[in-house]
């Protein structure tokens, strides 16, 4: 007899990997408030209130222009590290045990702050979350693709000296006109040098499907970061589902930044057997971090726990772990998931 299940406690409770997380997308409207205080900053907002009342998005586009304006707190070590920290214990009390954050460093250079204040500040965090929460935390290097290849391979060449804190690159902002092939030379030299390779490809914009084939077929990607509209063409489902290439869903975020969740779409790549998961992409503008993500798409969709552990095990193999954490991890949620009494399948 199957007992009644709580779903938000097991949502929370499950042990899961964040993979698509941008760490400035963390920054909450209280700490904003802190670090312009520590550094002498004179916010254009005077309450928590006044900074969520701008939090109105249609797009990418203008969430990025709320986003990017944010940063300008953000200056030292201690800023970076502050704000990583407060974000990895969200994280734990959301069940999370592996993470893979996203940071901009073109965010905070191309304003003049130093490169290493802002690796040096996040890599702290890191360490901190592993010795104190016991939570694995990786950083992925995204460049920002309204900015040139040129500016791309420069900060490529910056974290050269960092590599052993960074686990791959990634590319986000704005996706319009700057499409994956832009930044080919850049991706194929940051492969060279051993990095993993992730790229966005962002909901509902112009030239999804061909933005998504580049992905593949042309950058070599080892997952893809969003990539829902990839239900548009049967042939290239077919192909992420043989390579067994993850799909970082954020079905909060897409409901911020498109009509709707995009639950139909990622409900039915996970019942194909495509690698999708859930996440909170920018979870202090969004309102939902990753627990919250699995509960919101479970209502939208009735989904039960059994699926709800299904995408925790696709967060761990389509992670970037070494091969025997990532099957250790997996045992542990079908661990959890028969000690609720959920019935998972062999
Ligand atoms: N897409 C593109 N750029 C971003 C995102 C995103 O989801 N989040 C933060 N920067
Ligand atoms: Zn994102």
């Amino acid at each position: 007899m199957t007992r009644h299940i709580d779903l938000t406690a097991f949502a929370y409770g499950l042990p899961k990997a964040e993979l698509h997380l941008h760490l400035e997308g963390t920054l909450e409207p209280e700490l904003k408030f802190a670090l312009a205080e520590r550094n002498g900053i004179e916010l254009a907002e005077k309450t928590v209130e006044d900074v969520r009342a701008t939090y109105r998005f249609t797009d990418l586009t203008s969430f990025l222009a709320v986003y990017y304006p944010a940063m300008q707190v953000l200056q030292t070590a201690e800023d970076f590290h502050d704000l990583a920290w407060a974000y990895l214990q969200r994280a734990q009390q959301n069940g999370v045990v592996h993470v893979e954050m996203f940071f901009d460093p073109q965010a905070h250079t191309s304003r003049g702050v130093p490169f290493e204040n802002v690796i040096g500040g996040y890599r702290r965090a890191a360490l901190r979350a592993q010795d104190e929460l016991g939570i694995s935390a990786e950083l992925i290097l995204c460049f920002l693709r309204d900015f040139s290849a040129e500016y791309a391979m420069a900060t490529l060449m910056e974290a050269l000296p960092y590599r052993q804190w960074i686990v791959g690159v990634g590319l986000d902002s704005d996706e319009r006109d700057n499409p994956p092939a832009k930044f080919a030379g850049v991706f194929a030299r940051a492969k060279a040098e051993g990095f993993l390779l992730t790229m966005h490809c962002d909901i509902d914009q112009a030239g999804s499907i061909e933005h998504i084939r580049q992905v593949i077929e042309e950058i070599g990607v080892d997952r893809i970061d969003h990539g829902t509209n990839i239900v548009e063409n049967e042939a290239l489902v077919e192909v992420v589902r043989e390579k067994g290439l993850g799909l970082t869903c954020c079905p909060v975020s897409n409901s911020f930044v498109t009509e709707q969740m995009k639950a139909e779409e990622i409900v039915g790549l996970l019942r194909r057997g495509v690698r999708v998961m859930l996440n909170s992409d920018d979870p202090a503008y969004f309102g939902a971090y990753v627990a919250d993500n699995y509960v919101a798409l479970a209502e939208q969709a009735d989904l039960g726990p059994a699926e709800l552990a299904q995408l925790a095990i696709n967060s761990f193999e389509a992670s970037w772990l070494p091969a025997g954490r990532r099957s250790a991890y997996v045992e542990r949620v079908r661990t959890y998931a028969a000690e609720q009494g959920v019935q998972l399948p062999a």
